[in-house]
């Protein structure tokens, strides 16, 4: 008799661990472990069918302690089911209460405004509130316009620092947005306030911050009286308006045959805070474009007076601005269509993209 005591005794215990670990994971796990123990082929249910073969002194005893055995199971695993059950309703409780059916649901990504685009608006318009004109040109373009009417003959040296795509109808591509001045001034006449934005091309080696295929944004005013001094503050004021910031920038002579004075304009590098990136090619300041007065030659191939009137003209590269404004590292992005480059996770809303 001691021994089947014994033996109901460690079913009983082994029953209670096995009910405690199936309670953590569900209910079905329960009821596995209950008809391991308590079903047709239980380990108890062998017991309790073995009294039968008992001699009758025995089977009494035996038959009592294998019934106590059987129900104090059966309460176990009824409590531990209950439980679970109590848990699982909870959880759900809690489920709905947290549950908000006015909260907006997930966001999808819906696309948007290329950096390029938003940042030539955004320019166009600060441009415009000062009363200039929107130009674009052509992007095939002639020789004159893009090289002769700019004082650069096909003998002259500056040719080479922009090499272009020659089309067999005679054409170029445009190598900067300077080819629009001289149709503006034909066809407005002084003054004149003009900007354009567009796209430009040059057969030159790409890199982290040039491409062959880029945008630029030219700005141009003729007046009277018209000095550096305008110049020097329509740039800030450009981009001021465009960083909401004031940004450092730095002025330094630069050579170009269709101004004189002729500038440089760089800026502080904002992918690195100045301190130096492949991006600035580690010098901190990148640089945005060019500028200066506009040359006697050039108004006078566009039929204006250089004893009456003076102007000035910068040409800022409007990718590297869209690419300081969204830190966008490498300029290859811009037209790779590849988002997990253009747009700061944070803007892409909705599921990463993989
Ligand atoms: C010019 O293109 C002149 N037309 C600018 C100008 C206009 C000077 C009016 C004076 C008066 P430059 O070659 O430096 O200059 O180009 C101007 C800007 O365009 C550069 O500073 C740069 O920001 C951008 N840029 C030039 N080449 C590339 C390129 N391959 N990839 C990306 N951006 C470029």
């Amino acid at each position: 008799m001691d021994d089947l005591h014994d033996r109901l005794k460690a079913i009983e215990q082994e029953a209670r661990k096995a009910a405690k670990e199936a309670a953590a994971q569900s209910i079905e796990a329960i009821r596995q472990v209950e008809s391991r123990f308590l079903g047709k082929k239980g380990a108890l249910t062998q017991i309790v069918r073995s009294v039968g073969k008992l001699p009758p002194e025995q089977r009494a005893e035996a038959g009592r302690l294998a019934n106590d055995a059987k129900r104090l199971l059966t309460d176990v695993f009824a409590t531990t089911r209950r439980g679970r059950e109590a848990q699982a309703a909870d959880e759900e409780r809690r489920e709905a209460a947290a549950y908000d059916p006015t909260l907006p649901g997930p966001v999808r990504p819906r696309g948007g405004v290329h950096p390029v685009t938003a940042v030539q608006w955004e320019v166009a318009d600060v441009f415009e509130r000062m009363g200039f004109i929107v130009e674009t040109g052509p992007e095939m373009e002639s020789e004159f316009n893009n090289f002769e009417a700019l004082n650069v003959p096909s003998w002259h040296p500056a040719r080479d620092i922009q090499d272009t795509f020659w089309l067999t109808n005679g054409l170029l591509l445009r190598t900067q947005t300077s080819s629009v001045q001289v149709r503006a001034m034909r066809k407005y006449g002084p003054p004149l306030r003009v900007v354009v934005p567009g796209r430009c091309f040059r057969n030159e080696t790409v890199d982290a911050s040039h491409e062959t295929t880029f945008h630029q944004f030219e700005g141009f005013l003729v007046d009277r009286h018209i000095s550096l001094a305008s110049l020097k503050a329509f740039l800030q004021l450009m981009l001021r308006e465009v960083f909401k910031r004031d940004v450092k920038i730095r002025i330094r002579p630069g050579y170009f045959p269709f101004v004189e004075p002729g500038l440089e304009c760089d800026m502080s590098c904002l992918i690195c805070g100045g301190v130096g990136c492949p991006t600035c090619k580690h010098e901190g300041w990148v640089e945005m474009g060019g500028s200066g007065m506009i040359h006697p030659n050039v108004l006078k191939h566009g039929g204006i007076d250089p004893h009456e009137y003076t102007g000035f003209a910068f040409g800022m590269g409007l990718t590297r601005l869209a690419m300081m404004k969204y830190g966008i590292a490498d300029i290859r992005l811009i037209n790779s269509g590849d988002l997990r480059g253009l747009i700061p996770p944070e803007r892409l809303a909705g599921p990463a993209l993989t």
